[in-house]
């Protein structure tokens, strides 16, 4: 059940419409909806209880610090990619301990960090980044414990930019490199090789390649066994995709999805690998934020065109990047519905480029003044923002209920220059 719905003809978070979070808060603002971010994540973690499992949300979709603290006190880790992103875990009351850090390109500063911090593991992506751990663990007196992202060369059927697993891609070690990159691993001093992860791509909207790739993870998982390397966790990355109301075919359910995970898991350790330990780990993001917001703006003007009409709203590509990076289909929905003629519109913003739209070809009916939602705005929104232009950051507001919790105010365009000098 989704948690954003009408009531009444006007657009609620739960039990909040949502003109009453406009009138406080001004627009644009995300708006969240606490049920249904525990909704999804429990998605996750009721079909992982009583098992060795571990759900590491995969914070880029969405680090505001209220969201990650919700997440925390759940018992979820967190799939990282920056140093950064480690100090906002901490700063949310979570454990470094249950943190995985991914990334091609982790700085000495951010590996030193993660292991003064104490973090579960790095998810190494090539040899000289195994060399930088090591060297870094070495210096610090510490062990570093290390899986390596393995590229499963499986085809997500997702949008180009978001496909990370193929041969070209400039994500992880080759399948076929994989046996001899575990050997080096083993034999450098500072590293305890702990695992083995995947992450194929986002959207995707069939589990069919997420289980062909945990497949191939498994196989190698044999293969290390047989020269007596032997794993701890099997990391099968993030990637399930969510309803964007395209019409296209549903997304697979989260639950069906981690049941078919944990069926092939066990049959395969029945088989093979019985009575040895292995951590099942989860990287979610997508799936656990992306329907639990939406992206409240509101009309300035409508400029009929020739060719176009042009709707002409208070957010931008600065705000919600989807659209102009991905040509990515967001929904768009009137607060209010109203009574009057429909008019096919492109939805645009102020920002001065062309590429600043957020929908296009809409039939709506609206008048300046008028809200407008769109929805399933809860991943990579606000999180890819901008200050272009010398647009302030939008506010970003939880609901829980009937209670509205402010998570993060605008940001003043002052604030947006504070950090600038004039040379004298
Ligand atoms: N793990 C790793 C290593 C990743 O790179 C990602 C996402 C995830 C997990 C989480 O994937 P998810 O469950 O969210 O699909 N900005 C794009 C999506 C970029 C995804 C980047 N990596 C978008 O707005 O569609």
């Amino acid at each position: 059940m989704s948690h954003f719905s009408y009531q009444d003809g006007v657009l609620h978070a739960e039990s909040v419409p949502l003109p009453a979070i406009a009138r406080q808060f001004g627009s644009p603002t995300y708006v969240y909806s606490k049920a249904q971010l525990l909704q999804n994540f429990r998605g996750y973690a009721k079909p992982s209880q009583g098992r060795d499992a571990l759900v590491c949300y995969a914070m880029k979709a969405n680090s505001n610090l209220a969201i990650l603290d919700i997440l925390a006190r759940e018992g979820a880790g967190f799939d990282i990619v920056s140093g950064g992103e480690l100090l906002r875990v901490i700063a949310a009351g979570g454990d470094p301990g249950k943190v995985i850090f991914s990334g091609v390109g982790k700085t000495v500063a951010e590996i030193e960090l993660a292991l003064e911090k104490g973090i579960l593991c790095f998810n190494v992506e090539s040899i000289p980044e195994l060399h930088r751990i090591n060297d870094v663990a070495g210096r610090l007196g510490k062990r570093a414990p290390v899986s390596l992202r393995v590229n499963p060369n499986v085809d997500p059927k997702t949008h180009p930019y978001i496909a990370t697993g193929l041969k070209a891609s400039k994500f992880g070690v080759a399948f076929s490199d994989a046996l001899d990159t575990y050997r080096s691993a083993a034999a450098l001093p500072h590293l305890d090789v702990v695992g083995i992860d995947c992450h194929i791509g986002s959207q995707l909207l069939d589990d069919a390649p997420l289980l062909e790739a945990l497949d191939k993870l498994i196989e190698l998982i044999d293969t290390l066994a047989a020269e007596g390397i032997l794993l701890h966790h099997l990391d099968v990355g993030g990637g399930l995709g969510i309803d964007y109301g395209t019409g296209d075919n549903a997304p697979v359910a989260i639950g069906d999805y981690v049941s078919r995970v944990f069926a092939r898991v066990d049959a395969w350790r029945a088989e093979k690998y019985e009575g040895k330990p292995i951590k099942v780990i989860f990287e979610p993001g997508r799936s656990i934020v992306g329907n639990t917001g939406v992206l409240l703006m509101s009309v300035e003007f409508l400029k009929p065109g020739e060719e176009k009409n042009f709707c002409v709203v208070d957010a931008a590509m600065n705000d919600m990047a989807r659209p102009a990076l991905y040509q990515a289909w967001m929904d768009v929905k009137p607060v209010q519905q109203r009574e009057g003629a429909v008019v096919k519109y492109d939805l645009v913003g102020p920002i001065c480029e062309s590429g600043d739209w957020l929908a296009r070809d809409r039939e709506l009916a609206v008048e300046p003044g008028d809200l407008l939602a769109m929805m399933t705005g809860g991943a990579y929104g606000f999180t890819m923002a901008s200050n272009y232009n010398t647009r302030g950051r939008a506010a970003e507001v939880l609901v829980d209920g009937d209670k509205v919790h402010l998570i993060r105010r605008r940001e003043e365009p002052a604030e947006l220059f504070a950090l600038e000098s004039v040379v004298k």
